[in-house]
C-alpha cells in the first residue's frame, strides 16, 4: 500500500538521519550459513544503503527500491552501485538472482501484495535460491506516519511463504524492545 512518507525529500533526510546508528548487520550474519560468498544478490528496499554497504562485503549485491528520492540518494552516495528502481510486489525485472534480502520492507505490503510478492521472488531466484527478510512482529495492521504497517507472527509468514518456498529459520529478535520483530529466511522450493 501506497504511502507519501518515503517519497518526499524531506521525510527521506529524516528517515536518513533517524536510521543512521542502526544496521542490519546481524541479520546478514544469519544469512550467511545460507548463501555463500559472491553470490548474486537483490535488495528490496535498500533506503538509506547502510546494509547494502555490508552486504556488498560479501556478495554481488543489487540495491533497490521504489522511491526516487532514496534511489537519489543511493547512487549519489555509491556511484558504482547497481540500483533498480522496482516495487516489491511485482519485482519488474528479467534479473535472476541466487538470494533476496530486505530490512523492514515487506510490513509495507498487504497480506495479499506479499503473497503476490512471495510468487514474483520465487521466479526471479535461481534453483534453491534464498529469501532473507526482516518484519515487525504482532498482530493486524495500522497507519503510522501515513504509512500502512502490517505486523506478522511465525504462523501467518508460514502460509504466506510456504507455497513457494521452504521455511529454513523463522526467529524473534530485538529492534528496539525484545522479540519486536522477526527474521524469516526460506529456500526456493522446486515445485512452484
Ligand atoms: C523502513 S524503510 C527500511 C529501509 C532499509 N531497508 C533499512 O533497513 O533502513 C522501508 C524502505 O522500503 C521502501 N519501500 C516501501 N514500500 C516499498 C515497495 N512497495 N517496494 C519497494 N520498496 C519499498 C521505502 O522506500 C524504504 O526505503
Amino acid at each position: 500500500m501506497e504511502g507519501a512518507y518515503y517519497k518526499t525529500k524531506e521525510s527521506v533526510e529524516e528517515y536518513i538521519h533517524l536510521a543512521k546508528d542502526v544496521s542490519g548487520a546481524e541479520l546478514i550474519e544469519k544469512l550467511k550459513p545460507f548463501l555463500s560468498q559472491n553470490s548474486l544478490l537483490l535488495e528490496i528496499g535498500s533506503g538509506p544503503g547502510t546494509d547494502w554497504r555490508i552486504l556488498n562485503e560479501s556478495y554481488k549485491v543489487t540495491g533497490s527500491d521504489n522511491s526516487n528520492e532514496f534511489l537519489n540518494h543511493l547512487i549519489n552516495e555509491n556511484p558504482n552501485g547497481e540500483f533498480l528502481e522496482l516495487d516489491a510486489i511485482t519485482l519488474k525485472t528479467d534479473k535472476k538472482f541466487d538470494g533476496i534480502y530486505s530490512n523492514k520492507v515487506l510490513h509495507h505490503l498487504t497480506d495479499l501484495e506479499l503473497i503476490n510478492s512471495a510468487k514474483r521472488q520465487a521466479m526471479i531466484l535461481n534453483d534453491n535460491g534464498i529469501i532473507c527478510h526482516s518484519f515487525w512482529k504482532g498482530e493486524g495492521s495500522e497507519i503510522f506516519k501515513g504509512l500502512f504497517v502490517n505486523y506478522h507472527n511465525e504462523v501467518g509468514l508460514r502460509d504466506i511463504f510456504e507455497d513457494y518456498f521452504e521455511i529454513l529459520s523463522i526467529e524473534n529478535y530485538k529492534e528496539f524492545e525484545d522479540d519486536d520483530s522477526l527474521l524469516f529466511i526460506g529456500r526456493r522450493s522446486k515445485l512452484h
